[in-house]
């Protein structure tokens, strides 16, 4: 069997013996929001030291577990710390996680993160809905043999983030008067910030904000089928648009520092994605 799928599998087989709970939304996480799980009525954690085989973050500020909960009467799995390219895994690894709570039966991937704005609309502590994204400068998850048990071999990126889903939020987001941007966002590898120059590169491509997450494992959800939206924090300006120089810390703080709204906005969003 192909490696990449018996690892998965496995994961699950070890997900399966210890929680007994079927999600319809999983939420990841990103920087500044670690403690959303707080808010809501858990029923279960795992974390992912005790699934076997699963890759594990050494980020600060990323807690590595698998909640397990309601939003509202929505059952939700989160992932409460993200597994990033940078740090030195696989693509393959990457995107376990987000393959991984498919199995689980979650049938929606709600993505967050926290990345730099190059939209010269946008302000620090802005909300960006993700409308789609550019990929291209890191490896497709999808490289090697195709998982014919999760999707095709060429699959179709036409409306990667779901347009209904997309409708859910911006009703969300005006109802709780909460300000959202929308735009392209573009994955680098990291872990260095974009130099001046590569943040005006990006922007010529099309893209509204840069980070180092998120798109690979929307390409991995959309390959698998699943309905996907996406929500970034613009933590900063990114490099050249202001004189600031960037630190891991600052984007840490300032995405602490909005969190509570946009913990509102997720919450809305995902009681309004169950009530569909
Ligand atoms: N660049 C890349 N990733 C980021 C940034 C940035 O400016 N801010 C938060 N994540």
């Amino acid at each position: 069997m192909n490696q990449v799928y018996e690892k998965l599998l496995k994961c699950y087989e070890s997900v399966k013996e210890k929680v007994d709970f079927k999600p319809e939304v999983a939420l990841i996480l990103g920087s500044g929001l670690g403690d959303y799980a707080d808010t809501i009525q858990v029923e279960a954690t795992l974390g992912y030291h005790e699934i076997e085989g699963f890759p594990v973050s050494t980020v600060v500020g990323h807690k590595g577990q698998f909640i397990f909960g309601y939003v509202g009467k929505v059952p939700v799995v989160i992932m409460q710390g993200r597994v990033h390219y940078y740090e030195g895994y696989s693509m393959q690894d990457v995107v376990l996680p987000a393959r991984l709570m498919k199995l689980m039966g979650a049938k929606t991937l709600f993505l967050t993160n926290a990345s730099g704005g190059i939209n010269r609309e946008f302000s620090a502590g802005d909300f960006m809905m993700i409308t789609d994204q550019i990929a291209s400068f890191v490896p497709s998850p999808l490289i090697g043999e195709n998982i014919e048990e999760l999707g095709t071999r060429f699959p179709d990126m036409s409306h990667i983030y779901d347009k209904d889903l997309q409708d859910m939020i911006r009703g969300a987001a005006k109802d709780l008067s909460i300000p959202l941007k929308e735009g392209v966002y573009l994955q680098l590898t990291g872990p260095a910030f974009e130099s001046p120059a590569e943040v005006r590169m990006c922007g010529i491509l099309g893209a509204d904000a840069v980070g180092m997450s998120t798109a690979c494992e929307a390409v991995a959800a959309n390959h698998m089928g699943m309905k996907i939206c996406g929500i970034s924090c613009i933590s900063n300006l990114a490099c050249g648009l202001t004189d600031n120089p960037l630190s891991h810390e600052e984007v840490f703080e300032a995405a602490t520092k909005v969190a509570p709204l946009f913990k509102k906005l997720i919450t809305e969003s995902i009681i309004r994605i169950g009530d569909r």
